[in-house]
């Protein structure tokens, strides 16, 4: 079991040094190797994504990936960029189907800015097509504008695409996901007004053909926007594409109180993955000890269980989060009154005591 370790920028480093410690901790023997990506990687090898860590990533049997970003990175051309790392990684290891589970602790109902009856047991999980879309679709640039009021001014342009056979393994993802929950997904597009989603949700129906026991919804994404706040516990697996799959996941995160919980996998045809929080790096906060472990910590939980199939291990870590929570423990992100504040390392010691 080999894992490539990219711990990344801003509190990337603190919050992998937490799961290190963690996975370290359930005494099996894996091989861990460090190597810088994001704006650390430009500032020690001049590229976002340098070889020897695309290298590693592509020869170990998955990556356990803290966060890129940092401000002084922002002004650099966009190929530079620490954001090129996550999306470079992505479509070089053909990582196509995002896990983004949201899941409300019963001990966190109070930390939502909804209403605790709102979101009290909530369990959804967004699958986002991740290699495809507006993201990667070409051309793309800033060109002359052809016609209408505005021709001959400069324009800036992308590609929305979707391949059938990109949309068809995404929606067998989705639908098997949800034979092992609720049985229950909706699709959500843009059919009302754009090509590439009309198409998305033809294939979907098609596929889902293959999947009688599952139950199909559709729903286009600004009313998805508007029933993830009004009544999340309405969705089971939520399937879509790369650009709405990035805003509706931040939206489903925040649901649960804290982006700093939750856990994400992208993982290829394989189950090779990358495992990474959902949140950033947030250099606010770097170097302080204060960053949420957590989401990190369930990460490599992800990666034992999709990875690796080691469905015990993976509970064993998931089960020492319950209870670091049940004990009251909190980062100042989740903090309540009443509650004990600690820092990124002693919630890491608490988790590794919690396996025992
Ligand atoms: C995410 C992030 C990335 C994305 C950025 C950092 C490129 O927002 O993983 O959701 O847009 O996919
Ligand atoms: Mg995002």
């Amino acid at each position: 079991m080999k894992i490539a370790v990219l711990p990344g920028d801003g509190i990337g480093p603190e919050i992998i040094h937490e799961a290190i410690k963690v996975l370290s901790a359930l005494g099996e023997s894996f091989e861990m190797e460090i190597a810088q990506v994001g704006g650390a990687g430009y500032a020690a090898h001049g590229h976002p994504l340098p070889e020897g860590t695309l290298k590693l990533a592509k020869e170990a049997d998955a990556v356990l990936f803290g966060a890129v970003g940092d401000y002084q990175y922002d002004k650099l051309e966009r190929a530079l960029r620490p954001e090129q790392a996550i999306l470079g990684l992505r479509k070089e290891l053909g990582l196509f189907a995002n896990l983004r589970p949201a899941i409300l602790y019963p001990e966190l109902a109070g930390a939502s800015t909804l209403k605790p009856e709102v979101v009290s047991g909530l369990d959804i999980l967004i699958i986002r097509e991740l290699t495809g879309d507006i993201y990667f679709g070409k051309p793309r640039g800033v060109r002359e504008c052809p016609d209408g009021p505005f021709a001959g001014q400069r324009e800036g342009f992308d590609t929305m695409r979707y391949a059938e056979g990109e949309i068809r393994r995404i929606a067998h993802v989705a639908f098997q996901a949800a034979r092992k929950r609720d049985r229950r997904v909706t699709s959500v597009d843009k059919a009302n007004v754009l090509e590439t989603f009309q198409f998305w949700r033809d294939i979907v129906t098609e596929v889902h053909r293959e999947y009688a026991d599952v139950e199909l919804e559709h729903m286009y994404v600004d009313n998805a926007a508007m029933q993830l706040v009004r009544a999340p516990k309405k969705f089971d697996v939520i399937v879509t594409g790369n650009m709405f799959g990035d805003i509706l996941s931040d939206a489903a995160a925040m649901l649960t109180g804290s982006i700093g919980m939750l856990p994400s996998a992208s993982l290829d045809a394989n189950s090779k993955g990358l495992y990474e929080p959902s949140h950033g790096s947030a250099p606010d906060i770097a170097g302080k000890g204060v960053a949420n472990p957590l989401a990190t910590i369930l990460s490599a939980a992800m990666m034992l269980r999709f990875s690796f199939g080691r469905m015990d291990a993976a509970d064993r870590i998931e089960n020492a989060v319950k209870r670091v929570l049940a004990q009251g423990l909190r980062t100042p992100d989740i903090h309540e009154p009443g509650t004990t504040r600690v820092g990124t390392k002693e919630m890491g010691d608490a988790v590794v005591a919690a396996l025992a």
